[in-house]
């Protein structure tokens, strides 16, 4: 399962890229006003960042001018992924730009009837939002596992990215679904690494080390 970042920050970004586990980012019109610059920039900056894909949305909800928005910023970049929204006018634009041999996301997935739609447009990635199914009294994870299993099912080529994670059991188990891909925020992707233990361990191993030291230097 790849993993991508799901922020607009630099500083996030060229982080998590330094552990060298970042193979994609995912922006959105909320996380790119959140950086307060011109989004042309934003975006021109992390495309030239990440080696892998980056998923820049479309900001016009009519198809005609979705098309039009989104073949632009496929331009800005060979790793460019266009993201458009689960809407008739979304899978209009989206049908579109596949045809034109741009690759999209369709985002604000939160059914399988609606992954299915996007699987039969040519998608080449769709984004069930998990939390905030979670975040309505239902079930994210059930809905990714039954995406999963219906593309695996019908031999649909779309990967399924796992959006809106909110906690690292949300990674754990998007991976045993079989998700393709992964993207959460900064603070859930440290805390991927965290374990008490680790820390607890590490300590151990340090003081022993430092014991050992001072015990040799003594003996001299
Ligand atoms: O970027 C898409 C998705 O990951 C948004 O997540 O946390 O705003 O529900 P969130």
């Amino acid at each position: 399962m790849r993993l991508f970042l799901d922020t607009a920050s630099m500083e996030e970004i060229r982080e998590i890229n330094r552990w060298g586990v970042l193979s994609g980012v995912t922006t959105n019109p909320t996380l790119v006003a959140r950086e307060h610059q011109d989004a042309e920039r934003v975006w021109k900056e992390i495309l030239a960042e990440v080696d892998g894909d980056v998923s820049l949305e479309t900001t016009v909800l009519e198809a005609g001018a979705m098309y039009e928005q989104g073949a632009d910023l496929a331009q800005m970049g060979p790793n460019a992924v266009i993201k458009v929204p689960m809407t008739p006018d979304g899978l209009k634009a989206g049908k579109r730009l596949v045809e034109d041999g741009i690759r999209i996301n369709v985002t604000l997935v939160f059914s399988p009837a609606q992954a299915i739609l996007a699987a039969e447009i040519g998608a080449y990635i769709v984004s069930p939002f998990l939390g905030r199914i979670d975040d309505v009294a239902s079930d994210g994870m059930f809905v990714l596992r039954q995406i999963c299993e219906i593309y695996d099912v019908q031999g649909y080529g779309t990967q399924v990215l796992a959006a809106s994670l909110r906690h690292p059991m949300h990674v754990v188990e998007a991976a045993l679904a079989g998700a393709h891909i992964a993207t959460m925020p900064y603070e859930v992707f440290t805390k991927l690494v965290k374990h008490p233990l680790t820390d607890i361990g590490l300590n151990q191993f340090m003081k022993d080390w430092e014991a050992l030291q001072k015990e040799l230097k003594e003996g001299a």
